[in-house]
C-alpha cells in the first residue's frame, strides 16, 4: 500500500496497492464507488473530464481520509538512499509522501491544488511531531500556472498527477526547471497499458503517459536518466482479482 492508495476499502495490507486517482466525474466507468474511478457525483456531462480545483476539493471533502497516509512505493525505492536536501513534492494529496521525505530529514514544499488536502498534511505533520513539522511546508497553487523556481530543490517529486497532454507538458517543464543541478525528478503516474487490464481505468488515454513522454520534456545534454520504465506491480482489480498492472516510473538526475 501507498500514500495513492485508499484509506479504506478495499485494503489487503503489507505493501500492495489499491488504485485510484484520475480527476474526471466520468460516469460510463461502472466500478462505482470511488469518485475517482466514475463514481463522483457532480452532475452536468457524464463525459466531462474534471481537473479543477472544486472537484479535488470534494474529493477530499468525501471523507475525513482519502489515501493510506503511507509512502508510494517507488519513491520509497528511487528515493530511500539520496541524502536529504531540499524537496518538493507536487500534488502532494495528504501528504503520505512529504511526511515520509520529512521523516528522513528533507526540508520539504508539499504543494497541491485542493486545501483541503494541505490541512491534513499540516496536521499529520504536526502529529508526527515537532522535527518532522519544522521539515513541512505547505502551498496550495496549480502546477500549470505555479512558479516553482529555477534551480531551487534537490528533489522534485511528484505520484500520480494525471493531467491532459497540454498542461502536462507546462507541469513537466516547471517541475524539471526546479530542479537544482545534482538534484534529482521523481515522475510516477499510470501507465497507458493499465487501460488493456481490468483494474478499471477511466477510458480516457491522454491522461496517461510513458515514461518516454516524461524523458521527451528533459534537454538531454543537461540530464541524466537512470529510471525509465512501465514498472509492474500486483493489484486487485475491482472484481477481486489479483493482476498486474503498470507505473510509468522516471528518475533523472540534472547533471547541471
Ligand atoms: C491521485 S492524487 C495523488 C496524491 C498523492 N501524490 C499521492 O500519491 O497520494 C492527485 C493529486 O493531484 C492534485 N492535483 C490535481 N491537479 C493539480 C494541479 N494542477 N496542481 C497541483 N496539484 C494538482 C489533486 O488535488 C490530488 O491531491
Amino acid at each position: 500500500m501507498t500514500g495513492q492508495d485508499e484509506a479504506a476499502g478495499r485494503s489487503r495490507g503489507g505493501d500492495d496497492e489499491e488504485e485510484r486517482g484520475m480527476a474526471q466525474g466520468h460516469s460510463g466507468h461502472g466500478h462505482g464507488g470511488d469518485a475517482a474511478h466514475g463514481g463522483h457525483a457532480h452532475g452536468g456531462d457524464p463525459g466531462e473530464v474534471r481537473h479543477d480545483r472544486e472537484f479535488w476539493e470534494d474529493r477530499y471533502r468525501s471523507a475525513p481520509q482519502v489515501w493510506s497516509g503511507r509512502p508510494n512505493r517507488p519513491l520509497v525505492d528511487e528515493v530511500g538512499d539520496l541524502a536529504p536536501g531540499r524537496a518538493l513534492d507536487v500534488a502532494c494529496g495528504e501528504g503520505g509522501d512529504a511526511l515520509w521525505l520529512a521523516g528522513r530529514g528533507w526540508a520539504v514544499t508539499a504543494v497541491d491544488l485542493a486545501q483541503t488536502a494541505l490541512d491534513r498534511v499540516e496536521a499529520a505533520a504536526a502529529e508526527a511531531g515537532p522535527e518532522v513539522a519544522a521539515r513541512v511546508r505547505t502551498e496550495r497553487v496549480d502546477i500549470a500556472t505555479w512558479d516553482a523556481g529555477d534551480g531551487t530543490y534537490d528533489l522534485v517529486t511528484t505520484h500520480f498527477l494525471h493531467l491532459p497532454p497540454e498542461v502536462r507538458t507546462v507541469a513537466f517543464a516547471r517541475m524539471s526547471r526546479a530542479v537544482a543541478p545534482g538534484g534529482t525528478l521523481l515522475v510516477v503516474a499510470h501507465h497507458a497499458s493499465d487501460l488493456r487490464t481490468t483494474i478499471g481505468r477511466p477510458d480516457l488515454p491522454e491522461l496517461f503517459f510513458d515514461p518516454e513522454e516524461v524523458v521527451a520534456a528533459l534537454d538531454p545534454g543537461a540530464w541524466d536518466v537512470p529510471v525509465a520504465e512501465a514498472r509492474p506491480r500486483p493489484a486487485t482489480d475491482p472484481d477481486g482479482r489479483e493482476i498486474t498492472i503498470r507505473d510509468t516510473v522516471v528518475r533523472a538526475v540534472r547533471r547541471r
